[in-house]
């Protein structure tokens, strides 16, 4: 196996690749490094096969899309990651070939719902759920630290003690650790009940990264053109909820709601299908598009996309437009598929 560490920075971005037959995966690339990983590819004579992203970052722009556009490989992520334009969504279980290597695939969450983690070899890609003698934050984007106790305690920590650990990011100079010393030395884990790592991971304080938002959501969205103007968290957070079950039950009922879909047309098209009646605007042309709902003004809409984060930006600018009963369908068309309520393609 060919295996390395890319930027020698703080967010690390790993090359990963069969050394017999040059087939290579980027794991986490960085959107402004491109170039490097160009040039490494081709100074390795290696084919880029995988462009994987272990979550939707917060920190970083992820160089995924460019890398897509530029090489033709596939963009892997979890299926609950938001973003368009992902070509394979990989779950629990899963096993990707990559030349001779197997690349099993961990859900991980907890930094975020779409985390996941890669088991090559005598190594595992843990993403920001578990960093060396730390773990990723588990505060915004849909942390859950419940969610992240269980996939380290659980996943992770099932793999032998001498499983090299690499991570996404690192803060205080580390390259990798292993299993082992994670269970005996990382100090929010080590002999904390799952109860007591919530409290602790509940009141770390930490002020949220300069610039979170526009990386956020740029990577969310996959829109970095300045085609739309981001809310900002407050207005995102204050955003009405509406499960599946919820809307599936009012859209049956007088005075039924507009379900405004804000996915890409294949998307709308594609695997998961979409909800009777609904209409289409892609998230990137709202802000041209809204005189079109002029007319529901005065009705109930609720945003529609894939796992409920897109959707919660677009009803977030309507509200800013002046539209007064906007909702978003909580965990979008893969919580309405999970919930076996129907839909057209
Ligand atoms: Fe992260």
């Amino acid at each position: 196996m060919l295996f390395r560490e890319l930027n020698r920075g703080k967010c690390k971005t790993y090359l990963v690749a069969c050394a017999a037959r040059r087939r290579a995966a980027l794991v986490d690339p960085l959107k402004e490094r491109i170039d490097r990983y160009l040039a490494m590819l081709a100074y390795e004579g290696c084919r880029l096969e995988l462009v994987i992203d272990t979550h939707t970052h917060a920190d970083h722009r992820s160089g995924a899309r460019e890398l897509k556009d530029l090489t033709g490989a596939r963009v892997l992520m979890h299926r609950r990651a938001p973003a368009p334009h992902v070509d394979v969504h990989v779950d629990d279980g899963e096993r990707l070939g990559l030349g001779d290597l197997t690349l099993a695939v961990l859900h991980t969450p907890g930094h975020t719902p779409d985390g996941i983690s890669l088991h090559v070899g005598d190594r595992v890609l843990t993403g920001d759920t578990l960093l060396v003698h730390g773990t990723g934050r588990a505060d915004f984007a849909g942390g859950d630290p419940g969610a992240q106790y269980d996939a380290i305690t659980e996943k992770l920590f099932a793999l032998p003690d001498e499983t090299l650990v690499f991570p996404a990011h690192d803060y205080r100079g580390h390259t990798h650790s292993t299993i082992g010393d994670e269970k005996r030395a990382n100090p929010r884990l080590a002999g904390r009940s799952r109860a007591e790592y919530v409290t602790l991971m509940n009141n770390l304080g930490l002020p949220l990264p300069e610039g979170i938002q526009e990386a956020l959501q740029a990577n969310q969205s996959a829109i970095e053109d300045g085609s739309i103007t981001f809310p900002a968290l407050a207005q995102l957070s204050a955003v009405r909820q509406v499960s599946a079950r919820t809307l599936h039950a009012r859209l049956t009922a007088p005075h039924a709601p507009l379900v405004l879909d804000v996915r890409e047309p294949e998307e709308f098209r594609g695997e998961l299908g979409h909800v009777a009646g609904s209409r289409l605007v892609p998230l990137r042309e709202l802000p041209g598009r809204a005189g079109e709902l002029e007319a529901f003004r005065d009705r109930e809409i609720v945003a529609v996309c894939r796992a409920g984060v897109r959707s919660a930006t677009a009803a977030a600018i309507l509200t800013g437009l002046g539209f007064e009963r906007v909702s978003n369908l909580e965990g979008g068309m893969l919580d309405w598929r999970e919930a076996g309520l129907p839909v057209e393609r």
